[in-house]
């Protein structure tokens, strides 16, 4: 089967098309003939190398999420999947692949009427928006920002928060053009990147979710209301300045809350529930994804090109 290796860490250039022979499935695994293969942030941070501590070598397939239909099952795997659609989470490897194996726990079945492009486009991110705005606790009348609204964590979160009945809900990207997309989404204020608005803004937020961290997180924390809560979930921006929790302390007075949330808490079953609810709702047509391109597998590189340069909307999907 054909997958796509890094052969260099560094940038997409590095990675290349290679026949190796289709994985075998474990016991408890299954294993996927893909038809959408998801690229997410996270393979563009291992690909550059960020995180060759954590074990992962050249010659690594990346992608973690894929659709398509299940092709063979491992020992103690029910035989009835074979030939569903579904929709895997592959851990941080092997999706760049016509074949791909999963641990069953970590399959969904997908309705019909939901593509594969749909599924990997809201299937890790849409949990992370739900559970980031549970962790918020986040009630309906209250004011919402989602920064880096413009990925797919992101524009599932402002549909969510505006569904739920937020007062408002702002959000920053850096051009016009996916301001006016976002609003389509849900959103009711457009910041640029820095958090200036227009002057109808809201003076601060009850509640703000964070696909971005980097040096101007500190700017955000100033714009929590009493008793607001600033939930970091992605950091696409890179860390945050290491005393930027002299920040809150500054505020003392307006108990604020801050905290970092990953999906890899929330119980698999409790993930599995949500993500199957909004599979159905993105079917019916309740919850939108945003696929920005869909480019065939060999082009692994270009869509990695494409993520580097900032010109995602939503997310890139590959196809083999
Ligand atoms: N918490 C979890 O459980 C979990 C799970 C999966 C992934 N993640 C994390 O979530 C992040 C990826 O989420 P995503 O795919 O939704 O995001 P994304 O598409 O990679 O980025 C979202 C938006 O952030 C803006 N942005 C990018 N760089 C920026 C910068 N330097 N400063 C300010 N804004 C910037 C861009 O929009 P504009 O150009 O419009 O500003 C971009 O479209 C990664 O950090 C990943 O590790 C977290």
């Amino acid at each position: 089967m054909k997958a796509v290796v890094i052969r260099t860490f560094g940038d997409p250039g590095g990675m290349e098309v290679v026949d190796v022979p289709a994985p075998v499935p474990a016991p408890g695994q299954l294993r996927i003939a893909t038809e959408a293969i998801g690229v997410g942030g996270v393979d563009a941070v291992i690909r550059r190398g960020t995180l060759a501590a954590y074990g992962f070598r050249e010659g690594h397939v990346l992608g973690s999420e894929v659709a398509g239909r299940v092709a063979a099952v491992g020992e103690g795997v029910d035989t009835s999947w074979i030939g569903r659609r579904v929709w895997a989470f592959t851990g941080l490897s092997g999706g760049y692949a016509e074949q791909a194996v999963a641990a069953v726990e970590d399959v969904l079945a997908l309705p019909d009427d939901l593509t594969g492009a749909d599924a990997v486009t809201l299937g890790g991110s849409g949990v992370v928006a739900h559970f980031a705005l549970e962790r918020a606790r986040f009630t309906p009348g209250e004011t919402v920002l989602v920064r880096g609204a413009a990925g797919s964590i992101g524009i599932t979160a402002v549909q969510l928060a505006a569904r739920r009945g937020a007062s408002a809900v702002a959000v920053t990207t850096s051009s016009v053009d996916r301001g006016t997309r976002l609003r389509d989404l849900g959103a009711t204020h457009v910041l640029d990147r820095t958090g200036e608005g227009g002057p109808d803004t809201p003076l601060g937020f009850d509640v703000v979710i964070d696909v971005v961290g980097g040096p101007q997180l500190p700017l955000f924390l100033d714009k929590l209301n009493p008793n607001g809560r600033f939930v970091a979930v992605g950091v696409v921006g890179g860390q945050p300045p290491a005393d930027f929790g002299m920040r809150l302390m500054d505020a003392f007075r307006k108990s604020l809350s801050f905290a970092t949330f990953s999906s890899d808490t929330v119980p698999g079953p409790d993930r599995q529930s949500v993500r199957s609810s909004q599979f159905a709702d993105a079917a019916h047509g309740d919850l939108r994804t945003v696929v920005h391109e869909v480019l065939p597998l060999d082009q692994a590189a270009l869509a990695h090109h494409r993520m580097d340069a900032g010109e995602v909307f939503g997310r890139i999907v590959l196809a083999p």
